[in-house]
């Protein structure tokens, strides 16, 4: 757990330490200072509102940044106005940006009006360079612009801003060091995720992440093990290991440790019940992981295993490193050691030169997997990936025409798979209570489904036995046993 004894034992009287994380104990301990003064000058407490888009590396950033700014003295609220506004941005896809700027446009009458509102900008979108400039020259009124590779310098840079009041916008184009032992918020007392490794080099022509994400970085196994054994300490029992490509663990560090030990090392930690992972890169999904994930009670009985497309084809032009034929052997090597394990994918429709044959082979690994779930996107040119400049882009209503079909197959399978488990009893851990019927209660099973139970709010963290009584497309309801 974090421990705050170190963090005031740093004196803030004389000039900021050199070193990290004790350089940032020191300005979290300054802009307290500052909160403290505004918060008795303004008579109310200082609101904070944090809004995140994209993937699960996201949201653990944010949950990183939302203790660094409680613990500065401002208070989380649920709506998208308040003293402090930030968006931790998406760029995979080109809407994600769009949306943004849509954001800005509506809190940009709402700082009219509140003249101390500070807007942060940070994430995979500010590590653009076009986007940056286009922010600079259009939107001044945002006062805070950084990256994903300095996300823990947040305290020194309000600081910054608030000294200095004008805009401070810092953005790296490398990561440098991996900064431990920095305090973390959870969203959920009992399920967190823990990062691995940071970026990525793998290259997937469409993709954008390994240019904003930087190169793979991973963290070592005993400070990923001690941070697992702390949260277990303090009450939680799911984790969900984070990486770009988990399968790729370990390739950086100096003493040889690969993600199949990582994981039984995981499991060995006591009070945990259940470890999670994401994201699996089909080319690197060894013998010894398969192994692993059979060997180790708390791993989840789910994969989540990217296919992107069925062509092979395609496959190659996408960099993606396997063909049809040695994705579908994996599966069925994993199914084999794994026989009830779910499997869920990404797709991708309409990368540039899939022909209707192309097309109908990813139908074709779909109706042969058949996933319990997978997300289904629609390409979005990302430039500066070679796939932008690539020649055949697929027409919109080509695209959106084998998109419906796609979905429609994807749903139909899911709807049957999801019958097929009614009647059974199985362990469920509560999450919620539901927002549609506050007289149920929501969980999820290990292969991630997800139940509605009627109970209590008592429930919320416990894993139970469940019999699941209907299936309702994508998901159940069920009855708790007591
Ligand atoms: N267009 C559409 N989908 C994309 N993804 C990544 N880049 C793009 C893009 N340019 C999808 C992939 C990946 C998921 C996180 O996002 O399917 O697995
Ligand atoms: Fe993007 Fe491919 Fe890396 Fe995934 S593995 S983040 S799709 S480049």
């Amino acid at each position: 757990m974090f421990d705050y004894k170190r963090l005031e034992a740093v004196s803030v009287a004389g000039e900021a330490p050199a070193t990290e994380p004790e350089r940032q104990y020191y300005f979290m301990k300054k802009c307290k200072e500052w909160a403290t003064g505004e918060i008795s000058r303004l008579g109310r407490p200082l609101t904070m509102s944090i809004q995140t888009l994209g993937c699960q590396m996201n949201a653990k950033d944010s949950e990183k940044m939302t203790a660094i700014l409680e613990y500065i003295g401002y208070t989380e609220i649920d709506g998208p106005v308040a003293d402090f506004v930030m968006y931790n941005t998406c760029t995979v896809r080109e809407n994600a940006n769009l949306k943004i700027y849509g954001r800005l446009g509506y809190l940009k009458n709402h700082k009219k009006s509140n003249p101390d509102m500070k807007i942060a900008l940070c994430g995979c979108m500010m590590q653009e360079a076009d986007e940056v400039q286009r922010i600079q020259k259009s939107y001044p009124f945002v006062d805070l612009v950084f990256g994903t590779h300095n996300i823990y310098k947040l305290a020194e840079l309000l600081y910054t801003q608030i000294w200095s009041n004008r805009r401070v916008t810092d953005v790296w184009e490398e990561p440098k060091e991996i900064v431990e032992d920095l305090p973390g918020k959870r969203k959920y007392p009992f399920k967190t995720g823990v990062n691995i490794m940071f970026g990525c080099n793998n290259f997937c022509s469409y993709c954008i992440v390994p240019y904003v994400r930087g190169r793979e970085r991973s963290r070592e196994p005993q400070d990923i093990v001690e941070e697992i054994r702390g949260l277990a300490e303090d009450g939680v029992v799911e984790i969900m290991l984070l990486g770009q490509n988990v399968n790729s663990y370990g390739k950086t560090l100096k003493n040889p440790f690969d993600f199949a030990q990582l994981l039984r090392k995981v499991n060995e930690i006591s009070g945990l019940r259940r470890i999670r992972f994401m994201t699996s890169h089909p080319k690197d999904l060894s013998e010894d992981l398969i192994e692993a994930m059979a060997d180790c009670d708390k791993v989840c009985s789910h994969l989540h295993l990217p296919l992107q497309s069925g062509s092979s084809k395609i496959l190659e032009k996408m960099n993606r490193k396997y063909t049809k034929e040695d994705y579908l052997e994996l599966v069925s090597r994993i199914r084999k050691k794994l026989p009830d394990i779910s499997l869920t994918t990404d797709i991708i429709v309409g990368f540039p030169g899939e022909s209707e044959e192309d097309f109908a082979e990813t139908l074709d690994v779909v109706r042969k997997v058949r996933y319990d779930s997978a997300y289904t996107f629609i390409y979005s040119k990302r430039m500066g990936t070679p796939a932008a400049a690539m020649e055949n882009q697929v027409p919109n209503e080509v695209v959106k025409e084998r998109f419906d079909r796609l979905l429609k197959e994807i749903q139909q399978i899911s709807s049957e798979i999801t019958d097929s488990r009614v009647g059974q009893t199985v362990p469920v851990l509560f999450e919620e209570r539901n927002l549609q019927d506050s007289k149920l209660m929501t969980g999820r099973l290990s292969n991630n489904a997800v139940v509605h139970c009627p109970g209590e709010e008592s429930l919320i963290g416990q894993i139970k036995q469940v019999t699941l009584r209907e299936s309702r497309g994508f998901y159940y309801m069920g009855e708790i046993l007591s």
